[in-house]
């Protein structure tokens, strides 16, 4: 067997940046630190070096095949298989951005959930036993979020990946037309986006629940609002969102970190949306 090895996408800055901070301090293996910009990844990189750490560099842009197929080929290399899979890669859009909602909806689905989904069809067959998957999403996107119409589309005994992309251009198509809340989805795109994520994260510990590799855990784990470079400017003076205190990044990673981390033989949570370590009921 390879060396063991931990994956964090989106990991040049942000939550995603202390998550493989912790990773390289705990992980009995090597990190890959990913990003979408070389530069900005070797600066994240050489920051950690600093702190003593051994990061190991690689591009990644989540929403492009192409480049999920390279760094594919590398891992598939040089480790043959993966033992942790951190899906943080996200698009986080500061208060005033100048892009319409439409354009939002649409970076954020391509990134946060197509994104996710196409790293997932390529690393699911790496994936060792006991290898640990976790989708950093919101406990805002449970299912009681959405209207009727829509919730009926999603049944988790029943809903495939393929459906759930399908729906995901669904929404879309109602963003653009600006009827998303007559079809039943929730107002913020962070929400809407977080229930596809959520019910993919079900879809795949279910599917893998029938898999020969044993006791693979692939959770969503919530940061709750985090007080990272974009979300920054959605706080108030107290640094608040909604009347919650945001977390700092280091904060907010303890938490997916220790998902990450879970023992070998831990059988929960598996499939379930994790904030502060509890379980979020996705009803
Ligand atoms: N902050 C919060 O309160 C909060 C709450 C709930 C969920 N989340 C989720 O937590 C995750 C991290 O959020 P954050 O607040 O740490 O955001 P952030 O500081 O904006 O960091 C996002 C990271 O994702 C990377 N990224 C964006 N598009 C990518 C792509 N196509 N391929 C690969 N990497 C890409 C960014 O790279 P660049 O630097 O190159 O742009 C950056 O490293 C996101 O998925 C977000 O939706 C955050």
């Amino acid at each position: 067997m390879g060396k063991k090895v931990a994956i964090v996408t989106g990991a040049n800055r942000g939550i995603g940046y202390q998550v493989a901070r912790l990773l390289l301090q705990q992980f009995p293996g090597d990190v890959i630190v990913t990003g979408k910009d070389t530069a900005r990844g070797r600066r994240a990189c050489a920051q950690l070096t600093r702190e003593g750490l051994k990061p190991i560099w690689h591009e990644l842009d989540v929403t492009q095949s192409a480049s999920i197929r390279m760094f594919l080929d590398f891992i598939t290399e040089t480790y043959r298989g993966v033992d942790v899979l951190v899906s943080n890669a996200g698009t986080v859009f500061p208060k005033d951005t100048p892009l319409s909602i439409y354009r939002q909806a649409e970076l954020t689905v391509n990134t946060n959930f197509k994104g996710t989904m196409s790293l997932m069809r390529y690393f699911l067959p790496l994936l060792r036993p006991h290898a640990r998957v976790i989708v950093v999403s919101s406990e805002l996107g449970v299912l009681s979020s959405l209207g009727d119409k829509i919730r009926k589309e999603i049944d988790l005994n029943k809903v495939t990946m393929f459906e759930l992309d399908k729906l995901a251009d669904k929404y879309l198509s109602a963003v653009k037309s600006n009827v998303w809340a007559e079809y039943g989805w929730p107002d913020r795109i962070l929400e809407a986006v977080s229930v596809l994520q959520n019910a993919l994260v079900y879809v795949i510990a279910r599917d893998l629940r029938a898999d020969c590799r044993r006791n693979i855990l692939v959770n969503a784990g919530c940061p709750g609002w985090t007080r990272t470079e974009q979300m920054e400017t959605h706080l108030d003076e107290n640094g608040c969102l909604g009347g919650v205190v945001a977390r700092s990044p280091e904060e907010a990673a303890v938490d997916i970190a220790w998902l990450a981390l879970l023992p070998c033989g831990t059988d929960s949570p598996n499939g379930n949306i994790i904030n502060k370590r509890q379980i979020v009921k996705n009803e």
